[in-house]
């Protein structure tokens, strides 16, 4: 079954055709970050604008990548929530009219699931169940993936996600945006144990994360620094940061883990690129004998080749939709 998938969640514009969940034909993903990069970050409207802009090429250029026309294709996913409103209303509406006029199947298909999905794409012997640690750019949560389309949220954060706090903590301390995936390169050779962090708690609840603590640390940090004319160093202060930040991942995804009896993870969403938290995973996994799957890093960040693979899997599980088919800017994983 050929599908061609949309994302347009948040500031990049993608389209792919995938087939059986697992073959990829085509992935094209068309990028607004240079845009943003002058704001400091996404702006929603203008994210809007450009996917508007954007969508009919990226769209025609995965078919022609893939070798076919729309007469080729069985059926069309589209990411339609969480992310900007805006953003996704543009891709389910032209997800909606493709489906609707070539009587096509239309297949909703949930941002974090399909981020969780782009391990199928990377590992091909990957199938539910697992244990699996979601960390993007809007969410943070750890997630038992009982089977493809049945999910159960174990632990989330209570305030910041992990790469918003990344790329706050990065835009406080002056690195140009994308802010976590620069801190990540800046830090390479920075000093981890330079700077101390608290280790954050949520009362009463072991699973879940607080990140927004974290982050004030480094407002302090600098604003202390500056105060006594002290000059930071932004490579040691970003390796602290990535490693407080990698050791409550890490802390609470074996605490869940041995709790609840799983032996294989795998980690999603965009912060899964990240050097510091692969690295303490593999150790951890490593000592724990739990089987480890990350993906690929070109399929970290958001692309339609994920939400293809998921979306075969709702097709499978009876999930589609009509053309009343809504975008929604939060909804959760498992409803
Ligand atoms: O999953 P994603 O592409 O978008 C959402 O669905 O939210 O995640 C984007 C997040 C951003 O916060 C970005 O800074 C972070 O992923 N990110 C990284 C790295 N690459 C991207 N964070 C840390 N290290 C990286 N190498």
């Amino acid at each position: 079954m050929k599908i061609l998938a949309i994302e347009s969640s948040c500031d990049e514009t993608a389209a792919a055709v995938v087939e059986d969940g697992r073959k990829v034909l085509s992935n094209v993903v068309a990028s607004q970050v240079e845009e943003h990069k002058i704001y400091g970050g996404v702006v929603p409207e203008i994210a809007s604008r450009r996917h508007a802009e954007a969508i009919s090429g990226v769209v025609e250029k995965a078919l022609s990548d893939a070798s076919l026309t729309l007469d080729g294709i069985d059926a069309v996913a589209v990411t339609y929530a969480p992310g900007l409103i805006g953003a996704l209303l543009v891709g389910v509406n032209y997800a909606k009219s493709l489906a609707y006029s070539k009587k096509l199947p239309l297949i909703p298909v949930h941002h974090l699931r399909s981020h969780i999905a782009a391990n199928y794409i990377t590992h091909s012997e990957l199938r539910p169940p697992f244990f699996c640690l979601v960390v993007s750019g809007g969410n943070t949560a750890m997630v038992e993936v009982r089977d493809y389309t049945d999910f159960r949220i174990i632990g989330r954060t209570r305030d910041d996600a992990a790469g918003e706090a990344l790329d706050k903590a990065a835009r406080t301390m002056g690195i140009p945006y994308p802010g976590g995936l620069n801190m990540d390169r800046l830090a390479k050779d920075g000093d981890s144990s330079a700077y101390k962090f608290p280790t954050p708690k949520v009362e009463n609840s072991p699973y879940d994360f607080s990140f927004s603590g974290l982050k004030t640390s480094v407002i302090n940090i600098l604003h202390n620094a500056e105060q006594k004319g002290v000059e930071i160093n932004k490579a040691d202060l970003g390796a602290s940061f990535q490693k407080a930040v990698s050791d409550c991942l890490c802390k609470n995804t074996l605490k869940a883990m041995e709790e609840f009896g799983y032996t294989t993870l795998a980690v999603a969403g965009g912060v899964s690129a990240n050097s510091v938290l692969r690295e303490a995973l593999t150790q951890m996994c490593k000592a724990k004998g739990f089987k480890l799957y990350l993906p690929e890093l070109s399929l970290c960040g958001d692309n339609a080749v994920m939400v293809g693979s998921q979306g075969y899997y709702e097709y499978l599980s009876g999930n589609t939709a009509g053309p009343e088919l809504n975008a929604y800017a939060g909804k959760a994983i498992d409803e």
